[in-house]
């Protein structure tokens, strides 16, 4: 297996370069509380972190648990929502709350098939919340990770049929600790270095295993179906 080999220095590279978000844990604290990462990881699906944070903090002011937020008024909750989008989101957002309360004694299952159960909580969050706050090895795979796995392996075949072998190759690199970590610094990875244009790859951790670089032509990855 691959994994150490990416896993070392994609993880030594997080612990220098982590961003400090307020859903994470400090380097070095126990895991974050999952209530905090589920909240983070719907709001920032179609919404930019610098959109978020604002509103992370007022929804964990106001409804700073499953309890609060399924006991919450929903017409204040949908209007504490404006300017994130997608309202479905929030809908979600409440009916989870209550199904957690209701159904799991207001904590979240730890588990990723039982978090896939719950409203709102698709393959992605149940594997981002299964490893980020649970320590659960999950491969999580947004559209960041996507991008840095299919070069890193050079993988040649056009979304979204590639897609199968993108899940495959970045199964193989997954560690079995600090999974969370890993999902992060892939993220965050993609979101500074292996950006869609001009990707930095000489200040890449990875730029030695990676196959799309030794190619030449990274930004050839992930290849997009002809239109
Ligand atoms: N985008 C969505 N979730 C994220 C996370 N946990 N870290 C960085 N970017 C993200």
């Amino acid at each position: 297996s691959i994994a150490p080999t990416i896993s070392g220095p994609l993880l030594a590279w997080y612990d220098a370069h982590a961003r400090i978000l307020p859903w994470r844990a400090a380097p070095g604290e126990p895991a974050p509380d999952p209530y905090r990462v589920w909240l983070s990881e719907i709001m920032l699906q179609q919404t930019t972190v610098a959109t978020v944070r604002p509103k992370f903090a007022l929804f964990t002011r106001r409804w700073p648990d499953f309890a609060a937020l399924a006991a919450a008024d929903e017409h204040e909750v949908m209007s504490a929502w404006a300017g994130l989008g997608y309202y479905a989101r929030a809908r979600n957002l409440i009916a989870c709350a209550k199904m957690v309360v209701a159904e799991h004694g207001g904590q979240f299952p730890g588990s990723e098939a039982a978090l896939r159960t719950l409203p709102g909580i698709g393959d992605y969050t149940a594997a981002a919340i299964a490893s980020i706050a649970f320590g659960e090895r999950a491969v999580v795979i947004d559209t960041n990770v996507e991008r840095v796995v299919a070069r890193l392996f050079a993988i040649a075949t056009p979304l979204p049929a590639g897609r199968p072998a993108i899940r495959a190759a970045a199964d193989t690199i997954v560690p079995d600790q600090r999974s969370g970590d890993f999902a992060q610094a892939m993220m965050d990875l993609g979101a500074s270095i292996c950006t869609p244009r001009n990707p930095k790859c000489l200040a890449c951790p990875l730029n030695q295993d990676c196959a799309g670089f030794a190619s030449g032509a990274p930004e050839a990855f992930p290849v997009k179906a002809a239109k």
